[in-house]
């Protein structure tokens, strides 16, 4: 039988290299959905498009033409063909990504991708409607989340470490306004699935929030 897992959280709960890590002592493949938005969003403020302007940001999603490739690093994004794994981590991106992934048409069109590529191989997804949309029938489910301070620290030590300075404050600031956008959309809002696990990983360390993950999936998998 496939082996599909499925992810979903907020901002900054850890979700892609957990993700990582739990796909790859699984020896299976990590989707990365949230790259996929991200490609959307690039695109569209490279073209000087509004990522409000939804009538332009569908038109646009409908000749994207988004892919992914999984290679020894890991999982690399393109739109037509032109690699942009390396431009899509930007503040500016991030919050192109929530506002283009408000529209249905736009949802419609990932979704339908995402279903495709895990129907083909064992894969684990994350995101924000795994649990809920994508993978509905998904072997394990799991909601994965933190306190947004601690999200918020995490991530300012992230960019600390690549060099980026941004103040701690703002970080906060942007974390919790992209989480408010994600939650309160008219179109499958972020929420945990009744039937997804919660794991909590406020006072986790990167080691136990990856056996905890281990865990539950072995459980779903062998009862
Ligand atoms: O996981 P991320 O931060 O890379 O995702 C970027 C944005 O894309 C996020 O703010 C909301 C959106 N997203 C979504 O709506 N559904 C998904 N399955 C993944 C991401």
């Amino acid at each position: 039988m496939r082996l599909n897992i499925a992810i979903d959280g907020p901002v900054g709960a850890g979700k892609s290299t957990i993700s990582d890590a739990v796909a790859a002592r699984l020896g299976i493949l990590h989707l990365d959905t949230g790259a996929m938005y991200r490609a959307l969003g690039l695109t569209a403020l490279r073209k000087g498009m509004d990522p409000q302007d939804e009538e332009r940001i569908i038109a646009l999603c409908r000749e994207l033409d988004v892919s992914v490739r999984h290679e020894a690093d890991g999982q690399h994004t393109l739109v037509r063909g032109e690699d942009v794994t390396g431009l899509i981590r930007t503040p500016e991106v991030s919050m192109a990504a929530s506002t283009v992934s408000r529209y249905a048409e736009v949802r419609k069109e990932m979704v339908r991708i995402q279903q495709q590529l895990a129907a083909e191989t064992d894969m684990l997804v994350d995101g924000r409607d795994i649990c809920t949309t994508v993978l509905p029938n998904a072997t394990a489910k799991i909601y994965l989340t933190a306190d947004a301070e601690e999200r918020a620290r995490r991530r300012f030590l992230q960019m600390k470490e690549k060099g980026e300075e941004v103040p701690f404050e703002q970080v906060l600031e942007e974390l919790k306004k992209r989480d408010q956008q994600d939650m309160n959309r008219a179109v499958e809002p972020l929420r945990q699935a009744p039937d997804a696990v919660l794991v909590d990983t406020t006072h986790l360390s990167f080691e136990e929030t990856v056996d905890a993950i281990l865990r539950i999936v072995e459980e779903k998998r062998h009862g």
